[in-house]
């Protein structure tokens, strides 16, 4: 989703605006553009398509300058056309870079037009950028204009404002989207995400909501909060390796952090387990207390993470004998929720700023839950802050746009979250054999990622589908929805995830030859009836690929039914491992197809807005 990098240095900034932006290429967009301040002249180039494209208008024109705002848009309102992408102008008075959406603008468009105003672009944002100017018109400073222009908007923001009128001051405000500032020395940044500003700094202030902060010339930084109160921010150190946000020797980032998936599943484990379980003190020292209240589980969260709250509903309710409801977050928002007494309520998420799942943490705030957990794997994210206490994924920046090693990680920490839980309930041994099974689990990734050529050779079966299915029984059904999203959203290949036994109940009626069927198969109590299922698809034609343990006896003599074996896991985190090759066929499937693998067309990383 949209991004922004801003800098007032006592160098030439265009550099890093530039590196920037393109640190923030992950996030997903479709148009990018750079304002820079030179002899106190606002200077501005913007392109249509990837950052190359404007880096190609800084080459044929530079734009040095010490201060400056830089964007990527991922379109909301208005095409992704060049007059359309940020930053906005007016009357080279103003300019701004926006990430979010101003939910009343259509109204302040038509007051600022019949003031004079005139528009130039489709998006809700000049709007903002035409009020301040007529804000500066009036005398006030730049800081003074901001703050009073945010009080007329509604919706969500983040934003970089600057103007020949303070041609050393860089504005930055945030409101439902985010924005961190990065302290250098005499020098300060905004940007979305402290990957963009890694190549300058690894010391950042994550602002608060309603938070407006003043950057100037010299390092200055001065944020005021949403009462006007002058505050000072704690400043943290970043604690990512720069080389972490790198393709490093892989063809893309997608295929890199599969291959991470043992390592930070290790990360994931270090110094949570105990001997024989999970002590609760593993979630943070208010967390045993917490728990102890807990009587029932609510899980919020979206995409492939909502995909992991609904293996988790299977694991806790199995082995910590804890109801729990899983629900999209865009929906729960909405809705009435009656919430049951000693409800615990548990946000997952990647980034952490998610828009649908923070605003559904803040509406439960008020509905009576005993308290709040995030599953998160960014530090210092709104949703880490804004809960009573968090569980770091460690699964260190994920690139990709699809979902992999942040979804693993998730799982893990949901393994914890059961083992924690289910402490008094299971048995000693059960516990114990659970605790032993995540140790080697990294290793058993390992094997698992050695099936890779044989996946890949599998994928060319899929290079010319329209459609597949995806079919899992019990926690494998949410594995086979996880599959089913990869596959679309990297390949855009139409897939569907259904539980094997729904088959007959609608879906069966799409397989012949030409919908090839993905199963997961672990040896498990439900093996016997996902075969029967798996019958029903052999008889109707259809092409069989199954993901299946030594041994379970699913017969690939004929040529309609392909059979990859996996090494045997606990049952219990099967649905972690076999989430692995599911990953890899979405991969290869989408590199034969040639499209973007990293950066899927129309999608973001971190989706910001509603
Ligand atoms: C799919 C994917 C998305 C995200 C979803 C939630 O591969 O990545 O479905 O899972 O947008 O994002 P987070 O986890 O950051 O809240």
């Amino acid at each position: 989703m949209c991004g922004i990098v801003a800098a007032v240095a006592q160098r030439n900034v265009e550099g890093i605006l530039l590196e920037g932006l393109k640190r923030l290429e992950y996030r997903g967009y479709d148009s990018a553009g750079m304002t820079v301040m030179h002899r106190d002249a606002l200077t501005r180039h913007r392109a249509v398509g990837k950052v190359a494209a404007l880096e190609e208008c800084l080459t044929d024109a530079p734009l040095p300058g010490r201060a400056g705002i830089a964007h990527t848009r991922w379109a909301t309102h208005g095409k992704p056309t060049a007059a359309n992408a940020h930053p906005h102008h007016s009357d080279d008075q103003v300019a701004v870079v926006h990430n979010g959406i101003i939910e009343n603008f259509e109204g302040l468009k038509r007051e600022l037009e019949a003031d004079g105003y005139t528009f130039t672009s489709q998006t809700d944002t000049e709007v903002i950028a035409h009020r301040l100017a007529a804000m500066l018109a009036e005398g006030v400073t730049l800081f003074e204009a901001v703050q009073q222009t945010l009080g007329t908007l509604g919706g969500a923001y983040a934003l970089g404002v600057m103007s020949p009128q303070e041609p050393d001051v860089v504005i930055g405000a945030r409101q439902g989207s985010p924005l961190v500032v990065g302290v250098g020395i005499d020098e300060a940044f905004l940007a979305s995400d402290p990957l963009a500003l890694l190549q300058v700094t690894d010391r950042f202030i994550y602002l608060e909501e309603g938070d407006l902060v003043e950057l100037k010339d010299g390092g200055h930084i001065c944020i005021i909060d949403r009462q006007g109160q002058r505050v000072e921010r704690p400043v943290h150190t970043f604690e990512y390796a720069d080389g972490a946000a790198s393709k490093g020797d892989y063809r893309h980032f997608m295929l890199k952090e599969i291959f991470e998936q043992p390592a930070v599943i290790r990360t994931a484990l270090e110094g949570r387990l105990g001997k024989t379980g999970v002590p609760a003190e593993s979630f943070g020292p208010d967390a045993p207390g917490l728990f102890a209240r807990t009587r029932q589980i609510q899980i919020i969260a979206c995409g492939t993470s909502y995909h992991a709250g609904l293996v988790a509903r299977y694991w806790l309710e199995r082995y910590a004998g804890v109801p729990v409801q899983v629900e999209v977050a865009s929906e729960f928002r909405y809705r009435h929720p009656v919430v049951a007494d000693g409800t615990l309520f548990v946000t997952l998420s990647q980034s952490g700023e998610t828009a649908d799942t923070l605003a559904a943490l803040r509406f439960a705030k008020g509905l009576g839950y005993v308290g709040s957990l995030a599953i998160c794997n960014v530090p210092g994210s709104s949703l880490v802050r804004e809960s009573d206490i968090a569980l770091m994924t460690h699964a260190g920046p994920e690139i990709g746009v699809a979902s992999t090693k942040a979804f693993t990680t998730q799982l893990v920490a949901l393994m914890l979250l059961t083992l924690a839980l289910g402490r008094d309930r299971a048995s000693g041994d059960e516990q114990a054999a659970m605790v032993n099974a995540l140790k080697t689990l990294p290793d058993t990734c390992r094997q698992v990622l050695l099936l890779d050529d044989d996946i890949e050779a599998l994928a060319q079966a899929f290079a010319e589908k329209r459609h597949a299915l995806f079919l899992g029984r019990g926690a494998h059904f949410p594995v086979a929805l996880e599959g089913a999203l990869k596959l679309k959203e990297i390949s855009y290949i139409h897939a569907e995830g259904y539980p094997a036994g729904e088959l007959k109940h609608g879906p069966l009626a799409l397989v012949d030859s030409d919908m090839p069927v993905i199963s997961v198969a672990p040896n498990d109590a439900l093996l016997e009836k996902l075969k029967s299922n798996l019958q029903e698809v052999r008889a109707r034609g259809g092409q069989l690929f199954v993901f299946a343990d030594e041994g379970v006896g699913i017969d690939d003599s004929d040529d309609d039914v392909q059979v990859l074996h996996l090494p045997g896991v606990h049952e219990a985190l099967a649905p972690l491992l076999y989430t692995l090759p599911l990953q890899l066929l979405s991969y290869h499937v989408a590199v034969l197809k040639g499209t973007d693998v990293d950066q899927p067309r129309n999608l973001a990383k971190s989706v910001t807005v509603e």
